[in-house]
């Protein structure tokens, strides 16, 4: 905790089933970071995340969140400790409202709130305030991707994951949310990994890059290469 480091993993095996997908990851993110997670379909970024959360357990190596070691901890248990989750895909409750959804997220996560949390993000996301009555499931993509960010925020996450939140969401409004995370991360200090394809997200969010291939981190992409949109879109080739 003393030495800046929000999340180390060293020598990271995990999978499915006794089949290894991660193999010897080794991450260091620094408090109040941005960090992307980039690299084709299928070579275990979602993994990664879920790994990092702990829905799925560490096979060998380790994960130390604030320099304490969780790879023995549920999800929960990570959760309020402060590691805030939103999955591929969202996964908000569609026939709850959008009220009912950011209750759940502060709920699930067993940390206190303060009392102006919501409306904070209702400011950070305006949508879901004129939505607050309206079911999840009737809203478009982009809504429910800021419905699932605003549900992780209501836990008061100290370090959010967030897997590939441009999927399936129209290019404005993928330009939006992505410079209200960097907003958040400004006035909040709230580290951001995010796992991520889309080029224009990468280069709006990531103050640097890892990327992934085959289950281990090939490359890391330095912040003046991130400048060089071609140069991201090889990386992204791999
Ligand atoms: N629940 C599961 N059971 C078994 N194998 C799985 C499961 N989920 C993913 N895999 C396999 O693990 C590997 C990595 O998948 P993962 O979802 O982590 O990739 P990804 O990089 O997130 O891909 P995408 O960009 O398509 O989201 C793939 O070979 C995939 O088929
Ligand atoms: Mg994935």
């Amino acid at each position: 905790m003393t030495d800046g480091s929000i999340l180390t993993t060293r020598g990271l095996w995990s999978g499915y089933g006794g089949k290894p997908v991660l193999q010897s990851v080794d991450m260091d993110v620094r408090e109040g970071e941005i960090v992307a997670v980039i690299g084709r379909n299928g070579v275990g970024k979602s993994t990664l995340m879920k790994s990092l959360i702990g829905l799925i357990a560490t096979a060998k190596g380790s994960i130390a969140y604030r320099g304490q070691s969780v790879d023995r901890l549920g999800a929960n248990r990570r959760a309020r400790l402060g590691i805030g989750y939103v999955p591929q895909g969202r996964d908000v409750f569609p026939r709850m409202t959008v009220l009912e959804n950011l209750l759940v997220g502060q709920s699930i996560s067993g940390r206190a709130a303060p009392k102006d949390l919501m409306d904070r993000i209702f400011g950070y996301f305006p949508i879901l305030a004129e939505r607050r009555g309206q079911r999840a499931g009737t809203l478009s993509g982009g809504q429910q991707q800021q419905l699932a960010i605003g549900r992780v925020l209501m836990g008061t996450p100290s370090m959010i994951l967030l897997d590939e939140p441009s999927e399936g969401i129209q290019p404005n409004i993928v330009q939006d949310i992505a410079r209200i995370m960097v907003e958040l991360n400004a006035t909040t200090g709230v580290t951001i990994v995010f796992v991520e394809q889309n080029i224009d997200m990468i280069r709006i969010m990531a103050q640097r890059c890892y990327v992934m291939d085959k289950g281990r981190i090939t490359d890391e992409i330095a912040p003046h290469v991130l400048e060089d949109r071609a140069a991201v879109r090889r990386f992204l080739a791999v």
